[in-house]
């Protein structure tokens, strides 16, 4: 698909939001896989590992709509954070998914009539909706090692 171009000034700005949104999320999934295969769960760093290959691609895709629009993604990716405990990693992931689905789908409603474009941000949306549920999935199983 064409990468669409985007004239107005203030999609370009939340979309250098999301692009470090996205970027934050792929180093802190990737963080967070390593210190899991660290210690001893190849499983959850698999799945970490998988979604900051996802958030590279999101990415990848503000990247692409940002300088096709004659615009420079600038981007300031937040800190990278490390919760103790497994499941305090999976639940500070999970809402920041949240976060980005409700982002994605924002743009995609405020500008529905830009057809390419909202197709794009929807499709993405999806992609962290499923992230979720990737999250869901590992947080009952750290959880049943959680003390009590
Ligand atoms: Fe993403
Ligand atoms: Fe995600």
């Amino acid at each position: 698909m064409k990468t669409p171009i985007i004239k107005d000034r203030r999609i370009i700005n939340l979309l250098n939001r999301l692009l470090g949104m996205e970027m934050s999320a792929a180093s802190q999934f990737r963080l967070h896989a390593r210190l899991a295969r660290r210690r001893g769960d190849p499983g959850v760093a698999d799945r970490l590992e998988e979604m900051a290959g996802e958030e590279d691609r999101h990415a990848a895709v503000l990247i692409d709509l940002i300088d096709a629009s004659g615009m420079r993604p600038i981007t300031r990716p937040g800190a990278v954070r490390w919760p103790e405990s497994p499941f305090k990693i999976l639940e500070l992931n999970r809402r920041n998914e949240i976060v980005s689905v409700r982002s994605y789908e924002r743009l995609a409603g405020k500008y529905k009539d830009h057809k390419e474009f909202a197709a794009l941000m929807k499709r993405t949306a999806r992609a962290e909706r499923r992230h979720i549920r990737m999250l869901d999935r590992l947080i009952e199983r750290p959880l049943k090692r959680e003390p009590a």
